[in-house]
């Protein structure tokens, strides 16, 4: 785990434990052993903390947040207290990255050398905590309270020369030479200076940068962004200790703050999705010996929307891109866009004029599928039809070389029967972006029946290339994503005829921390687009007359959303407005299907929102459409602006209890009358868990696969 060495009066602590020299337990025990022997030493005269792996410290080890090993002596305040107090010069030397209390372990050393390429921050916040290792008191001292607060709450690295710039860094080493050989020099050179030892205690942080409302402005400027957010006020309160308590007294408050935030729910949460983005490349059936098929262009069928935001996700990724469409007229059109998003990016100094040459210069439009033969991996996203589908997909069986990956974007078609339209199933699978597609980050990967193991891990390595979360799911009706979306969209709709406004169904929703609302939601998204896909299965829907009945009406008076200026509110520019027009329809609608209005309370619209969703992903998982509950928690987070510090819907299932959602639906089940039957039936998966303390993901049958 360490490397030690005495080079003539320096002794060097090399950490050693990949894959990212996590601080556990053993780590900071070896720590304090090698840091002992040092101090005993007299030969040595500085000590030297460097890394052997390609990173100098990813910070600690967040297995000990669930097992609470982290507390064990020595914790890691204790380690970085012992380095900090270390009557000996110390110096680290930082490659790579150093994060979290990586970072914070170079605070307790006198001096700092970097090398070029070398990026530090303190990413806590994204896990709901704060530094809690002494990096709120120690970084104001060393860099200044504004890039301390600026790192602290955002959470983003900064690059060595900022650290430079700020005094966080001494000396930044330019590429190519030696980290280790050049920290050995610094330190002779600190010994022959005779350079005094820095402790943090003797240094008082630098208020001249800063106005007496300095941390009010800061809430103030935050706030917006950080609504119902427990993390970034302990944050600001753990910054201004620096400058209100003694050193030592601050170290200490941290310490209990530290722990305080760890028992909440939104760390919880976070640390949920932590770990659930790293469970969900573990596939069934796929393994470290499934072999990876080599990928380098990529064709993409239809450039509309989400075409020409795929091809985007490729091109950035490097990938050569073959664009395929029906007539030269929508090709030209698709293209056109694609060279509008490059020059909008070149103006907005996203990237330079190069870049987006070189982008551009990948991809190339066809009419001709003979033109695809080549490509590694084709994604289709035509229409939504099925008869299209199967069109497109006998071409491509008929031209794409052995060993092409076959990919639909489809967001609701049966993928078997897609890959029926080929003589080649193992070769299809589902890759649905979501909109826009080269921005939002999920990618639902959808497994056929007779999908090849090793199909689903190239485009998982895919998936990463283009920077996109991959999240494996099984073949059902809108699969994870959308199928849970369905009841949730369906009570927002119907809370409506019941008597909620518009605003209030969404302010609920936004206020329990959803990105949008789902009725503002639904006029971005086109309710033309929802329309469609309710008239491909009305057959499933049509025992209840009331189902999105609003929604229908909009859609034939025309109001298609935000598109046509009109949808469930009105827009003027960019700003949504109410309809009184709307309210009409409503109380119209809820006359015709025997409705009776009241008064609502935002609980209720919670609730009924919220628990059929949560009674949906329970049912997934019965059916085995997701491997894991996290599975469709990440699912929700990073594709349908769930609220992450509220770690997915079935996490926040987790937190009030299966029981609560049990009782909830039914209640709903027996109060809503016909309604209430209708549509809130429990799962029988939450019922059985209900009550038992089981969490959905211990319980999730996997025999299917
Ligand atoms: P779109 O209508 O914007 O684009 C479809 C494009 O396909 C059009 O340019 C059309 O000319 C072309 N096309 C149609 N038939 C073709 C054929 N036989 N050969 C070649 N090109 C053909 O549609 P959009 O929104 O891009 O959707 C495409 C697919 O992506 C659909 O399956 C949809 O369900 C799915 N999807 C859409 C999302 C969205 O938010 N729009 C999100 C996720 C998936």
């Amino acid at each position: 785990m360490i490397h030690y060495q005495i080079i003539d009066d320096v002794a060097v602590i090399i950490m050693n434990s990949a894959p990212v020299n996590a601080l556990g337990l053993a780590m900071r025990r070896s720590l304090i052993d090698h840091l002992k022997r040092a101090i005993d030493d007299d030969q040595v005269k500085a000590i030297v903390i460097a890394s052997d792996l390609p990173l100098f410290c990813g910070g600690a080890d967040i297995k000990e947040f669930k097992t609470g090993q982290l507390f064990d002596t020595p914790s890691l305040p204790g380690v970085i207290d012992a380095f900090e107090n270390t009557p000996k010069l110390t110096l680290a030397a930082i490659n790579g990255t150093a994060m979290g209390g990586g970072l914070e372990l170079t605070l307790g050393c006198d001096y700092r050398i970097a090398q070029a390429s070398a990026k530090m921050g303190l990413p806590e916040i994204k896990l709901g905590l704060f530094p809690g290792a002494g990096g709120t008191q120690r970084l104001p001292r060393i860099a200044g309270l504004p890039q301390a607060l600026d790192m602290v709450l955002s959470g983003n690295p900064i690059s060595a020369q900022q650290a430079l710039d700020s005094g966080l860094v001494d000396r930044v080493l330019n590429e190519g030479a030696g980290l280790l050989g050049a920290a050995m020099d610094y330190a002779r050179e600190l010994i022959a200076n005779n350079a005094p030892l820095r402790n943090c205690a003797d240094i008082a942080v630098d208020q001249s940068e800063t106005n007496p409302d300095y941390f009010e402005q800061t809430r103030n400027k935050i706030a917006p962004k950080t609504v119902g957010q427990v993390a970034p006020e302990i944050c600001i309160q753990s910054l201004q200790r620096s400058i209100t308590m003694p050193f030592a007294d601050a170290l200490a408050a941290d310490v209990k703050a530290f722990d305080d935030l760890l028992q909440t729910p939104q760390a919880r949460a976070l640390i949920h999705l932590f770990f659930a983005e790293r469970e969900a490349q573990k596939i069934p059936g796929v393994s470290r010996d499934t072999p990876v098929r080599e990928l380098t262009s990529v064709a993409v069928i239809g450039a509309g929307t989400m075409g020409i935001g795929i091809a985007i996700a490729c091109l950035d990724a490097g990938f050569k891109v073959t664009m395929l469409e029906m007539s030269a007229e929508a090709l030209d059109r698709g293209l056109g866009n694609l060279q509008k998003h490059y020059a909008r990016m070149v103006e907005k100094g996203r990237i330079d004029e190069s870049r987006a040459q070189q982008c551009k210069s990948a991809v190339s439009g066809t009419l001709d599928y003979t033109d695809l033969g080549d490509a590694d991996l084709v994604i289709e996203a035509v229409f939504e039809d099925l008869a299209i589908k199967k069109v497109v997909f006998e071409q491509l069986d008929r031209v794409c070389k052995p060993g092409a990956i076959l990919a639909s974007n489809t967001s609701t078609l049966d993928l078997n029967a897609i890959a029926g339209f080929t003589n080649r199933p193992a070769d299809v699978i589902g890759l649905h972006f979501f909109s826009p597609a080269n921005i939002m980050r999920l990618l639902e990967v959808v497994r056929g029946e007779k999908t090849g193991a090793d199909v689903i891990k190239t485009t998982l390595v895919f998936g990463k290339r283009v920077r996109k979360l991959p999240v494996v799911v099984g073949v059902c009706y809108g699969f994870v994503g959308n199928r849970m979306l369905e009841p949730y969209f369906r009570e927002g709709s119907r809370l409506l005829l019941e008597g909620a406004s518009l605003e209030q169904v969404d302010n609920v929703l936004t206020g329990f921390g959803m990105a949008m609302g789902i009725i503002s939601v639904s006029d971005l998204a086109g309710i033309d687009v929802s329309y469609r896909v309710r008239e491909s299965r009305r057959n499933a829907i049509s025992h209840d007359p009331t189902y999105q009945a609003i929604q229908d009406r909009l859609f034939e008076l025309g109001r298609y959303g935000q598109k046509t200026g009109r949808g469930s509110y009105f827009y003027e520019g960019r700003e949504k407005k109410n309809d009184p027009e709307v309210i009409t329809l409503c109380e119209q609608l809820a006359a015709e299907h025997g409705i009776e209005r009241r008064q609502i309370s935002d609980q209720e619209i919670l609730e009924r929102c919220l628990y059929p969703l949560i009674n949906e992903g329970m049912q997934i998982l019965d059916e085995d459409i997701a491997y894991r509950s996290g599975d469709c928690d990440l699912i929700w987070v990073n594709g349908y602006g769930f609220p992450a510090w509220r770690g997915g819907p079935l996490q926040y299932a987790d937190e009030i209890g299966l029981d609560t959602v049990l009782t909830g639906m039914n209640h709903y089940r027996k109060a809503l009358g016909e309604y209430g039957e209708m549509w809130f039936k429990p799962a029988p998966l939450l019922e059985k868990l209900a009550g038992n303390g089981t969490k959905p993901d211990e319980c999730i049958p996997r025999s299917n696969h």
